[in-house]
C-alpha cells in the first residue's frame, strides 16, 4: 500500500548541474568530464582492474577539486529550505557543496569522493580531500578505492530514495540530463498531486507531470525556494 504524502515534505534531486556555477564540470556538457576522459578508463570495476593508479588519480584530482570550490546560491537555498520544510536531498553528485551549504539529510546515490571504501570487506572511511594511493591499506589490510559508484555497480539507497519520492509533496529536480538509470528514473516516483519542478539547462526527456524551467540553478532555484518559504509562512 502507498504510504501517504507527508505534506511537509520536499524532496530535491541533484545532478552535475547544481554544482557547476561552483566550478565544477558536468559530464555530459561541451567540455564536460566525458567529453575528456573515457567512462571505460577511470569510472568501471574493469579500469580499476586495469589500471588502479589511473583511476586513483582521476578521483584524486576530483578530490582535490574540492578544496578550491565553494557552494554556489543553489545549494544554500536548498539548505534554507529547512526552515520550513523536511527536506531530504537525493544527489547523483559525489561532492560535498550540498553538506557544506548546510543540508543535513543528504543521501548520495552515486557515493561520496571524501569517502574511502575497502576492497575486502566493503567497509566506508572517511578522508576528507585526502589522496588515496595504490598502497593505502584499511586496518583489516585491504587496499582502498574511492567510494564511487562505477558504471556496472549497484546504487546506492535506491529503495529508501523511491520512498522519499512517493511520499513527497514537491519535488525539484535540479541540474541533471536524467540519462543514467536506476537514479534518473527516481523522479517518475513522485505522486500524481505533489508539485514537481525541473531546473536545467537541457534536458532529454522531462518526466511526465513536471514544468521544466531551463537555466541556471544559481540564479533560477533560490527564487522557488523563497516562494515555498513564503508559501509555508502563508
Ligand atoms: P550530466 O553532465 O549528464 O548533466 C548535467 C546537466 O546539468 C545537464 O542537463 C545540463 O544542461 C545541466 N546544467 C549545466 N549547467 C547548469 C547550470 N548552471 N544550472 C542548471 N543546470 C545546468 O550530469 P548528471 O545528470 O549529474 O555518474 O550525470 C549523472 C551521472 O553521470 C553522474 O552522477 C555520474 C555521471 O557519469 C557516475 O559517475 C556514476
Amino acid at each position: 500500500m502507498n504510504k501517504p504524502i507527508d505534506p511537509n515534505k520536499i524532496v530535491v534531486f541533484t545532478g552535475a548541474g547544481v554544482s557547476a556555477e561552483s566550478g565544477l564540470k558536468t559530464f555530459r556538457d561541451s567540455n564536460g568530464l566525458w567529453n575528456n576522459y573515457s567512462i571505460e578508463q577511470v569510472a568501471t570495476p574493469q579500469a580499476w582492474r586495469a589500471n588502479p593508479e589511473l583511476v586513483l588519480d582521476f578521483y584524486n584530482m576530483r578530490r582535490n577539486e574540492l578544496n578550491h570550490v565553494e557552494p554556489n546560491p543553489a545549494h544554500i537555498a536548498i539548505a534554507q529550505l529547512e526552515k520550513q520544510y523536511d527536506v531530504v536531498v537525493i544527489t547523483q553528485n559525489v561532492d560535498n557543496l550540498h553538506e557544506r551549504a548546510g543540508s543535513t539529510k543528504v543521501i548520495h546515490v552515486h557515493g561520496e569522493l571524501t569517502k574511502a571504501r575497502s576492497i575486502g570487506d566493503n567497509a566506508v572511511y572517511d578522508i576528507g580531500t585526502k589522496p588515496i594511493a595504490l598502497g593505502d591499506l584499511c586496518p583489516n589490510g585491504h587496499q582502498l578505492r574511492p567510494h564511487i559508484v562505477w558504471f556496472g555497480e549497484e546504487v546506492l539507497f535506491i529503495d529508501e530514495c523511491r520512498e522519499h519520492l512517493q511520499t513527497a509533496n514537491k519535488v525539484l529536480g535540479i541540474g541533471s540530463s536524467l540519462t543514467v538509470f536506476p537514479a534518473a528514473g527516481l523522479l517518475k516516483q513522485a505522486r500524481f498531486n505533489a508539485e514537481k519542478i525541473i531546473v536545467s539547462m537541457e534536458v532529454d526527456k522531462i518526466p511526465f507531470g513536471y514544468k521544466f524551467l531551463r537555466g541556471k540553478a544559481a540564479s533560477l532555484v533560490p527564487v522557488i525556494c523563497e516562494n515555498w518559504i513564503k508559501k509555508q509562512h502563508q
